[in-house]
């Protein structure tokens, strides 16, 4: 029968007796846990849905980044099985040789047009996306003005490009701005559009002033926000009316749209430079198939049931007042991601494991992915949590977060 999910392994997995060369892994996970700070592999039975069983025990799952509901949709089920059928299980080899196919080349073509701009060029990952393009755009001699809580993978695209970096404070543009009249062969703006941690929007207006007074490049990771933000569904650059200003669009296919892979879109020459210098598009095997065909779908949907941002972001609205009204710690997060700040790593984790008893996965967040002294839950929202969720989700996390105070 198609779609049966895999049966889940019984037998305990070999211990095999750690090699000498790596007995200093002991004291580093021992030094982790010490701190709060080992990560448990959980197991996921089934698709993403609004409640998901994690390691044979069903919870309400505000612990994924399907925004719109689409990763465990059938349509983009069925659309990846007709993409395996028509073009394979692997690519087989990177877009620069013979791995670019038909279904990538509509699916650059559809988020191009999505995005409303010349070109786009799809990678195995977001991830892939942002290093790739920060270090094929800035090198030694130039100058990467970068958001203290941009993520990972900008972090690592700004060490691997071997440019100057300068950190400014989250959304501080009189600092990035200070920062930017550094002496410098190129000069590079870079930041998420919404804050994967704390739910912020930078204020993109700003920022596209001060790139286009200074003549910098402008990169925008919209990974959070596309699908989820402006009419069209294409992210806060369009909400906020700035694309022309944003000259180069990142984003992933593997949140709102869910599929799996990254973009980069913009003007047809910054899309050819990066066919030509982008490492992680020229040298690794491109995008499967299934996934390029189910995000092509995605992309489809979300230009078709706009209802579906609309709803999420109304729910999200209501959502946050009522935790606000209610005394919880929220920062300044005003989209779908709604972190409660809680503080210390154990504390954090406490509670989720006390609302996970209660059945809601919230994850707790901690360092390295916040700062130390700022961990927190993070409730990502999806169009699949209806009100009746969200009022039970609200119950849980106000007496769980008080009593624990
Ligand atoms: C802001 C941001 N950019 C990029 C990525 C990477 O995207 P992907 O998961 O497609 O590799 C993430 C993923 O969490 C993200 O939060």
């Amino acid at each position: 029968m198609p779609c049966q999910p895999p049966a889940v392994p019984t037998t305990e997995p070999r211990q095999q007796p750690l090699p000498a060369s790596l007995s200093w892994l002991a004291d580093e996970l021992t030094a982790l846990a010490a701190a709060d700070l080992l990560r448990p592999r959980r197991l996921r039975a089934g698709r993403q849905a609004a409640t998901v069983s994690l390691d044979g025990t069903p919870l309400v799952n505000v612990g994924a980044n399907d925004y719109l509901g689409y990763a465990g949709d059938p349509r983009l089920v069925k659309a990846a099985a007709k993409g395996a059928c028509a073009e394979g299980a692997g690519a087989g080899a990177s877009p620069l040789v013979s791995g670019h196919s038909a279904i990538h080349d509509a699916l650059a073509a559809s988020v191009a047009a999505l995005l409303a701009t010349d070109d786009a060029l799809i990678f195995p990952s977001g991830y892939a996306a942002n290093t790739a393009t920060l270090a094929a755009l800035a090198g030694p001699g130039d100058l990467i003005v970068s958001d203290a809580r941009n993520h990972a993978s900008i972090i690592d695209g700004c060490r691997l490009s071997r440019a100057a970096v300068a950190i400014y404070p989250h959304r501080d543009v009189a600092a990035a701005a200070a920062l930017l009249a550094r002496p410098a062969r190129r000069r590079l703006l870079v930041t998420d559009s919404l804050f994967s941690m704390d739910g912020t929007i930078a204020p993109l207006a700003e920022l596209a002033q001060l790139a286009t007074e200074t003549g910098s490049m402008l990169l925008v990771d919209e990974a959070h926000a596309t699908g989820v933000f402006g009419s069209r569904g294409s992210g806060l650059v369009e909400a906020a009316g700035v694309e022309t200003a944003v000259t180069v669009r990142v984003g992933t296919l593997s949140k709102a749209v869910g599929s799996a892979g990254g973009f980069v879109a913009g003007h047809r020459s910054l899309v050819e430079f990066l066919r030509h210098r982008a490492r992680a598009w020229m040298f690794s095997t491109a995008h499967p198939p299934a996934a390029a065909a189910a995000a092509q779908c995605g992309i489809d949907l979300l230009a078709a049931e706009p209802f579906r941002r609309q709803l999420l972001l109304e729910r999200a609205t209501a959502f946050r007042q009522r935790l606000r009204q209610a005394g919880l710690a929220l920062g300044e997060a005003e989209a779908q991601i709604v972190p409660v700040f809680i503080g210390e790593p154990r504390r954090a984790v406490t509670i989720a494991a006390r609302l996970m008893q209660a059945g809601f996965f919230v994850p707790a967040i901690r360092p390295p992915s916040v700062p130390e002294g700022s961990s927190l839950l993070r409730v990502s929202l999806s169009y699949l949590h209806d009100e009746a969720l969200l009022d039970q989700l609200t119950t849980a996390l106000i007496s769980h977060v008080s009593h624990a105070s």
